[in-house]
């Protein structure tokens, strides 16, 4: 027999315009299925157009294409000094150019290759973005790996004599490649790499808009609690007079798991439905954790039989969510046993498994995938199949998931771990934007008070605020030396909903993330401070580290809550006290917030906003209305309002965007310093 040559053919890439902004480049063949495509991904045509066209800073003849009979390349100019962000949920560092990135899915979130969301895009400093469009996993060499015949090769040193010399002198050059027939190459314009972002998030469906209840406090009950114990957490937080908005159910809830049967255990809960809506009487939703692997024999492992995956995870059957049987028993099931009662949403876990814990890369499912494929989308799916059991109801709902992908922006999911490293997860946080998700740093326990507030007031500040208490039964009163503290951050984030809200509305609207990485803001390289909306620069005071230098960008900031000024594009050093988060509002800024309450569904629809406002007047302020529960908003029934407060705090209100015309609550006006 003779050898097959596996002879590379190295061509010019041909670009096609998709999009506004956008283009397609297309390696070897068409491989099926993509990332969009997986997510069935609507690109917002309309906000597209609205960000206008822009160009590149590279020429198309740069980028080559190569196919060879295992795999497809892309390769795509880097200019000097040009910093590349992203490459997935990664929760160290910021610039990636000089490393390799072998992008899987995985829980252990190892480095930078194994991740909770490997999403294959990055952005650049120069203002575009590149996203490789595969469901295979994929490496990437940032400026990484000098071809021979390269005529940019960099220049030769003599290590004898060079103290330049390097071993590894930069590529100059992005090269992607896939094991694999082809690969879909999107590139997205700026001109800025935060307009980059916003046109991935748009061409991806636009950025989730989260129900309102979600944003305020969620509470996990230990592993087997019953319902009667959960309620009687519930009764505990308004007894103590701390927040609650969601109160999640472990495994426990389930009549057996690992492997689940995802149908309510009859000796823990032996009125499902009275126990929903006993918790939804005292303005708290529920959140079920489904592991998604099916006991053998359970109700709905007869419903999905026989469209399951060769193996198994921990003895569960693995559906196979690309055969629409399978889904719709799936949303079948799910609608008739929880969604019916009124369980308001999902804990997805286990969906990011490598080969030694979820299935096998040689694993077979009955659509066609193999094993290393389905992890790679599995987490995608499942955010997918909840979002459709969602949508068919016309109820919008806000998860978790331990899992995703790229193509991901527009699911109401946000990502948690095991991992508990606290600088970790606030560069997650950060870094969250760059892979098109968002991050949820929740709480779990501490060893002392000090780690116990700081970490309650890092949750605070974040996408989506959760103690997970399945296995320590913490609860926030744990600490009695911080008790007020922790009630206070708990109650600020109450407060903030419509900020916070706002800044999720701007993410659909306009595909801005509500948490903005400083590389993202100006250019800025810290992973440990972030914009959350347009007006707010956090900067968690971490564990271990009560002393801290917060980078102030070019314009005046003040001190949030005390009105102080803090500087202007200069970095301070802080060392606040144990009640302080240390956040700064941007001047003539107003930001939105609600009257104090323990959940954000009692906050009578005739409270009124109170614009807190900063710096010298007049100040203005964005805020973003719907009915906060339904899909209305899809259909135009919304609105984006600019306010203006002028120095005698009469404020002026403009449509900015939808259908509705006038504000829905009064206006309150506090000006601080
Ligand atoms: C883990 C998950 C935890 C918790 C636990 C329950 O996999 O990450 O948050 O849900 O399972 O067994």
């Amino acid at each position: 027999m003779p050898l097959v040559v596996n002879v590379a053919s190295v061509s010019p890439v041909v670009a096609r315009s998709v999009e506004t902004g956008v283009w397609r480049i297309q390696v070897g063949s068409r491989d099926l299925p993509t990332l969009t495509g997986t997510a069935d991904s609507k690109p917002r045509r309309d906000r597209l157009k609205k960000l206008g066209e822009s160009g590149l800073p590279f020429e198309w003849s740069e980028v080559r294409s190569e196919r060879s009979s295992e795999r497809s390349t892309v390769t795509l100019p880097l200019s000097p000094g040009e910093k590349i962000y992203g490459l997935g949920l990664q929760m160290e560092g910021s610039d990636r150019r000089g490393g390799v990135y072998h992008l899987r899915v995985d829980h252990f979130a190892s480095g930078h290759d194994r991740l909770h969301a490997p999403t294959p895009l990055y952005i650049s400093s120069k203002g575009y973005a590149v996203f490789f469009n595969t469901t295979r996993p994929i490496d990437i060499y940032v400026g990484v790996g000098n071809r021979l015949r390269d005529p940019k090769i960099p220049r030769f040193r003599d290590r004898n004599t060079d103290p330049k010399w390097d071993s590894q002198p930069d590529s100059g050059q992005v090269e992607a490649s896939v094991q694999g027939p082809g690969l879909e190459v999107l590139v997205f314009s700026g001109p800025t790499a935060m307009a980059a972002l916003q046109r991935y998030n748009l061409f991806c469906g636009g950025g989730t808009l989260p129900p309102l209840w979600s944003l305020g406090f969620w509470h996990r009950t230990p592993l087997i609690a019953s319902g009667e114990q959960a309620l009687q957490e519930v009764d505990e937080f308004e007894k103590r007079g701390y927040p609650l908005d969601v109160v999640g159910l472990e495994p426990g809830w389930q009549s057996s798991s690992y492997p689940g049967t995802m149908d309510w255990s009859k000796e823990r809960f032996p009125n499902p439905s009275g126990f929903v809506s006993a918790a939804r009487s005292r303005g708290v939703r529920v959140n079920l954790w489904e592991d998604p692997y099916i006991a053998p024999g359970s109700e709905l492992f007869k419903a999905v039989d026989p469209n399951f995956g060769s193996h198994t995870v921990w003895l569960g059957a693995v559906a196979d969510l690309r055969m629409k049987a399978a889904a719709d028993a799936m949303a079948k099931f799910h609608t008739e046993k929880s969604l019916n009662i009124g369980v308001s949403g999902f804990k997805i876990d286990e969906v990011d498994g490598f080969d030694n814990w979820l299935w096998p890369d040689h694993a077979t499912f009955p659509s066609g995938l193999d094993g290393l494929r389905m992890r790679q989308i599995y987490g995608l799916l499942w955010q997918k199949e909840i979002d459709d059991w969602y949508r068919a109801k016309g109820e919008r709902t806000f998860g978790l998931v331990r899992g995703s992908n790229g193509a991901a922006s527009r699911f109401p999911f946000a990502i948690y771990s095991d991992t508990y490293d606290h600088a970790q997860y606030v560069t997650a946080l950060t870094n969250s934007a760059l892979a098109g998700v968002l991050w949820c740093a929740e709480t779990r326990d501490a060893p002392n008070p000090e780690e116990w507030v700081r970490r309650m007031q890092s949750a605070v500040m974040s996408p989506i605020t959760q103690l997970n208490a399945w296995a320590s039964g913490t609860k926030p009163w744990s600490f009695p030396r911080v008790e007020s503290e922790v009630r206070a951050a708990m109650v600020l984030r109450e407060q903030l909903a419509p900020y916070l809200y706002t800044a999720f509305g701007q993410y659909w609207l306009n595909g801005v993330p509500p948490v903005r990485p400083m590389s993202l803001v100006d250019g800025g390289s810290e992973t440990d401070q972030y914009m959350l909306g347009d007006d707010l620069l956090v900067a968690p005071i971490l564990v271990g580290h009560p002393r801290r230098t917060v980078r102030l960008p070019k314009g005046d900031w003040y001190e949030f809550g005390t009105g102080r000024r803090a500087g202007n594009g200069e970095t301070i050093t802080i060392q606040p006290s144990l009640s302080t988060i240390p956040i700064y509002v941007r001047a003539g800024a107003s930001i939105p917030m609600f009257p104090s309450t323990l959940h954000l569904s009692s906050v009578p629809s005739d409270a009124h906003y109170r614009l807190e406002c900063y710096g010298p007047g007049p100040w203005r302020a964005q805020v973003f209305e719907d009915d906060g529960q339904t899909f209305a908003y899809e259909k135009g029934d919304y609105g984006l309002f600019r306010l203006t407060v002028g120095l005698n705090s009469t404020v002026y209100q403009e449509v900015e965007d939808g259908k509705r015309k006038v504000i829905g609550r009064g206006i309150e006006v506090e000006v601080k310093g």
